[in-house]
């Protein structure tokens, strides 16, 4: 497919990845006249609202033929597809948007934190490799504290430990089974934010306002568009941000980590080769979504505008609302909080609630970032969210 082809609404869109963020696109998709082929083994949220869905796992070949065949463009919703389907698919002339090497890059830490640092000249935070125990023989003493991250496969905290010391980072890294690892040294955190970034085969580019994180258990609890932070540091994120989906050639909607340093600096911390949980409030906060944006960036047209049109609070809503204080079965206070002012809800269909499971959100819409806040704290306490603030 040529950078000019486009993709008109009727024609099928390929999904690689069942979840929530999948659930997402598939309705802005819908809403834009395009029906999509979800591939995910089993029932699962995205499934639930498109129009296809082959029931098979990311590497099953006659799924994936059966996928080509269907579908000129795909995408993914989950950042571990592996880059291998992709490229399949890319031979058999599917626009992959991200392509396979720009997930590939996200998928591991150290070539993640390389790319960063020297293609596409962004800050990141001082690190090292740590291949084997030896390596930790070598560590410059100025990493420590660290932290010592699995170079593959970790998401919401896991598989990383925090390391004082050489000879706790000895007990971490035999704990994580030798598996690779990346060493980062602690840095001062001000704050921590993200920044959506979309750009499509024509080279139009486009970042999203920036969204200030909190988290809790290594979970996004909060996300506060727009961010809070000196508009220095903002526009230093957005600018490194189109730097790096420039740097990658990046199709498609990808997301940045950032840490806003206690001396107001900036550092890219990781990055999502797709929509991310931090951008859910674009929905109602943004002219277009980050989900509209990622149909508009694969089938070819033209991206949307991302200006701010209210401040939002995006509150996850866990598998723990389920249960009350003594650990029994509730039904969360969903007339309770849809009651409130600004209250937007969104559920992903799942039905089977567990402890840490992601079951939803509620966006919460303000005139003012504060008041956002407080109709958001008012929301938490109905539905017995934890309150990161
Ligand atoms: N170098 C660092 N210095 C300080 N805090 C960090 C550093 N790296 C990670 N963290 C903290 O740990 C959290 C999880 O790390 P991250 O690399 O984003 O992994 P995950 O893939 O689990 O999101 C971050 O959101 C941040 O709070
Ligand atoms: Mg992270």
């Amino acid at each position: 497919m040529t950078t000019t082809t486009r993709l008109e609404p009727g024609a099928v869109l390929g999904l690689m990845g069942g979840g929530q963020l999948g659930r997402m696109f598939a309705q802005a998709a819908a809403r834009m006249g395009y029906r999509v082929l979800v591939l995910e083994k089993g029932n699962c949220p995205a499934a639930e609202v498109s129009a296809m869905h082959i029931d098979a796992g990311y590497t099953d070949p006659a799924a994936l033929e059966s996928m080509a065949a269907q579908t000129r463009a795909v995408t993914t919703e989950f950042e571990n597809v592996p880059a291998e389907s992709l490229s399949f698919l890319a031979a058999r002339g599917c626009r992959t948007a991200p392509a396979a090497h720009a997930v590939s890059i996200a998928q591991d830490r150290l070539d993640e934190k390389a790319f960063l640092e020297k293609a596409a000249g962004v800050p990141v935070a001082p690190h090292a490799a740590v291949l084997s125990l030896e390596d930790i023989d070598g560590l410059d003493a100025s990493l420590f504290p660290g932290i010592l991250k699995t170079t593959r496969m970790g998401y919401d905290g896991k598989g990383q430990a925090q390391v004082a010391d050489r000879d706790a980072a000895r007990k971490a890294f035999a704990a994580m089974g030798g598996k690779f690892c990346i060493l980062e040294k602690r840095l001062p955190l001000a704050n921590e934010i993200s920044v959506i970034v979309c750009r499509n085969a024509a080279g139009q580019t486009v970042t999203f306002p920036v969204c200030e994180n909190h988290h809790r258990n290594g979970i996004l609890a909060q996300t506060v568009i727009p961010a809070r932070v000196p508009e220095s540091a903002a526009q230093a994120a957005r600018r490194y941000a189109a730097t790096i989906a420039e740097t990658l050639q990046y199709e498609g909607v990808l997301c940045i980590e950032f840490f806003v340093l206690e001396d107001g600096s900036v550092v890219a911390n990781e990055m999502a080769p797709r929509p991310h949980n931090s951008g859910h409030a674009t929905i109602e906060a943004c002219e277009t979504s980050q989900y509209e944006q990622q149909v508009r960036a694969m089938t070819g047209m033209p991206l949307g505008e991302t200006t701010l049109v209210t401040p939002a609070v995006m509150l996850n809503i866990l598998g723990d609302a389920w249960f009350d204080d003594e650990g029994s079965r509730r039904e969360p206070d969903w007339q309770g909080v849809l009651a409130l002012p600004g209250v937007k809800l969104h559920l992903y269909g799942k039905t089977e609630a567990r402890r840490g499971r992601k079951m939803g959100h509620v966006t919460v819409i303000g005139k003012t970032v504060e008041e956002a806040l407080e109709r958001a704290k008012a929301a938490a306490r109905v539905l017995g969210l934890p309150q990161p603030w």
